[in-house]
């Protein structure tokens, strides 16, 4: 489905009735990375799940200039909007959660859970934020191929790629239908996030975080930190997993997950 949200279309799925949750994906990735988790937790029966892909990846339009996570926040309550969601559970991997931290320092009052994967509330250093020109410049200029065999192998474990081609293939067919266009103007907009950490103090709501053993992106040490600084939050380290945990242990994910919706909601 595809909703017009700031002068855009955004595209969606919407799934089941109950307690709202929207899934937030990773870069440079799409909504299908949930789908796993979206059709076990709608046998449930008790929640209305749904993913977008954020503005410039997916099936979304491309927006003009940098994709902030701001303006990604901004898109998801535009959403939530049109979709007649007063709050909702956001549950963010990666860039999902840089854009979950974006929304919880704008509309607070928005958000009555948080689901936080494999993120961090750190802004980039000058290093990282050079990086991201160098990755949008490589994506306008060579396209996206070649930011799939750069990213993968810092997305998932040797182990998974080993043990599950299918997900590298996965991974591979999300990155390299990717607009260049949108990749860059994120890569560019991660760049320039905010550092959250003056809103961990701030977040009252439920609050999981859940980090892959293996994630060097943002690795247990951090998420560990950071959850320590949420009043309330859990911290769940999943074995055997990367930074796409959800992907590469979808049932000790999930399990997490469910046991925190089934206590918080
Ligand atoms: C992601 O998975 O969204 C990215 O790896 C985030 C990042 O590069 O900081």
């Amino acid at each position: 489905m595809k909703a017009r949200i700031h002068t855009i279309d955004l595209a969606y799925d919407d799934h089941g009735m109950g307690t709202p949750i929207i899934f937030l994906h990773a870069f440079p990735l799409n909504r299908t990375m949930w789908r796993g988790q979206i059709m076990a937790l709608l046998n449930e029966q008790r929640y209305r799940l749904v993913a977008l892909d954020f503005r410039g990846f997916g099936e979304s339009d491309t927006g003009v200039g940098v994709t902030t996570m701001e303006q990604l926040a901004d898109d998801v309550i535009g959403l939530m909007d049109n979709l007649g969601m007063q709050q909702a559970i956001l549950c963010g991997l990666s860039m999902g959660g840089y854009v979950s931290f974006a929304a919880q320092r704008k509309y607070p009052q928005r958000i009555n859970g948080l689901i936080l994967a494999d993120t961090k509330p750190e802004a980039d250093n000058g290093e990282v934020q050079a990086n991201r020109e160098k990755v949008a410049l490589q994506a306008e200029t060579v396209g996206t191929s070649v930011i799939a065999d750069a990213q993968i192998p810092r997305l998932i474990t040797e182990q998974t790629r080993k043990q599950h081609p299918e997900v590298e293939m996965l991974l591979r067919r999300m990155i390299e239908a990717t607009s260049a266009a949108g990749l860059a103007a994120a890569s560019r907009g991660m760049g320039q996030r905010l550092d959250s950490n003056d809103v961990l103090v701030s977040i009252d709501c439920p609050t999981l975080v859940i980090v892959g053993e293996q994630d060097g992106i943002t690795p247990p040490t951090i998420a560990q930190s950071y959850a320590a600084k949420i009043a309330g939050a859990q911290c769940v380290v999943i074995p055997q997993a990367g930074h796409l945990s959800n992907l590469e242990q979808p049932e000790l994910f999930l399990e997490a997950v469910r046991s925190f919706l089934r206590s918080a909601f």
